[in-house]
């Protein structure tokens, strides 16, 4: 038998469709990995309530939207094993041992909690948006990852997740693989049309994000109006041209090229003609991913059984390592029988 790398990632089951950034800094990433790692890909229900928990039916229903995106982006549960979080207990049961390994300062430096938490202020927050880290390691850590294929936004997430695995190691000898995060290139940070000082986000006013199942009308309107620059050069360059760039960008991963390609096919061009080719380009993948999202959704009760079919899946990994992690800790276990 050879032994493959494993990979493991999550997206949350917030809004009622991932948004381009989802897709082009992870998802993406997701599928081309199914072949040639040992995929594990998780719809982290937990995690999505550490804001504001939506309604339990919608909650449930985006569950499944993101699960059918997700077979729609060409994630295929023969290839890759799709489960939702909260189907695995190990996960909240291994959160509680790191919780007890991290240092409250630690926690505290997450910037995603800051800035999650700017809005109405540390003070009016649940104590889970704080936690939120750690339970994002216990999934890792879990499947004993070597890879975590995740937008740029997460790297310091995994900073944390790869000190804990360590400091668990030296403290109790080997138990978990620390895991490197694998962060692509131009596409890891997908910026807000509207204001590319901001990452693209669901948390965003919608004139800014572009949702996968937004219409073709809504898209192509959306990247017309992206805010831009005065200089009227076609020009990839992050730091001076950041609205720009992020077209120049967005247009070279729907089109499996890089931004510079992309600047040097539309030399001498203007801004006009650019965003009616992004728009092109992004309508020509939403629009078939929408219609099979939408047959996947028609057929729930098969979208549940690979969703249980993933979750045993899991077990057979999740399961170990928390026995092994209670083991060394010092739980006593139950007597059998
Ligand atoms: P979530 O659902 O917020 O985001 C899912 C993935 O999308 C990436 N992403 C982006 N990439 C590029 N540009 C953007 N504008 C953009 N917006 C989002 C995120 O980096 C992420 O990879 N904390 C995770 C969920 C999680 C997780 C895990 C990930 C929970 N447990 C275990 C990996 C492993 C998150 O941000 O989800």
């Amino acid at each position: 038998m050879t032994s493959q790398s494993r990979v493991l990632s999550g997206i949350q089951p917030t809004g009622d469709s991932m948004q381009l950034g989802n897709y082009l800094g992870a998802v993406r990433n997701w599928v081309s990995m199914q072949d040639g790692y040992e995929a594990y890909y998780c719809v982290v229900d937990l995690h999505s309530i550490t804001i504001e928990a939506p309604e339990p039916a919608l909650l449930r229903q985006r569950t499944r939207i993101v699960a059918a995106q997700l077979l729609a982006a060409g994630l295929d549960p023969e290839r890759c094993t799709l489960f939702v979080q909260s189907h695995r207990p190990e996960h909240t049961q291994l959160s509680w041992v790191l919780e007890c390994i991290t240092g409250f300062g630690e926690a505290n430096r997450m910037t995603q909690f800051k800035d999650k938490s700017a809005k109405s202020g540390v003070d009016r927050q649940g104590v889970g948006l704080f936690t939120y880290p750690i339970l994002q390691a216990a999934d890792i850590l879990l499947y004993q990852a070597n890879y975590v294929p995740v937008g740029e936004d997460q790297r310091q997430h995994l900073e944390l997740t790869r000190d804990l695995a360590q400091r668990f190691n030296a403290k109790y000898g080997q138990t978990f693989t620390v895991p490197d995060a694998f962060i692509g290139t131009s596409a890891a940070k997908i910026l807000d049309l509207q204001d590319p000082s901001a990452k693209m986000s669901k948390s965003r006013p919608d004139a800014g994000t572009i949702y996968l199942a937004d219409d073709p009308a809504a898209i192509t309107r959306k990247i017309k109006r992206a805010v831009t620059d005065a200089d009227g050069d076609i020009r990839y360059d992050p730091e001076t041209k950041p609205g720009l760039s992020n077209l120049l960008a967005i247009h070279a991963a729907m089109t499996g090229t890089t931004p510079a390609k992309v600047e040097a096919g539309f030399a001498g061009q203007g801004y006009g003609q650019l965003k009616a080719a992004v728009a092109d380009s992004v309508v020509a993948f939403a629009q078939p991913f929408a219609s099979r999202t939408r047959e996947l959704l028609e057929d729930p009760a098969e979208l549940d059984r690979i969703l249980a079919r993933g979750a045993e899946r899991a077990r057979a990994l999740a399961g170990p390592t928390l026995a092994d992690t209670y083991d060394k800790v010092g739980f006593l276990a139950p007597a059998v029988g």
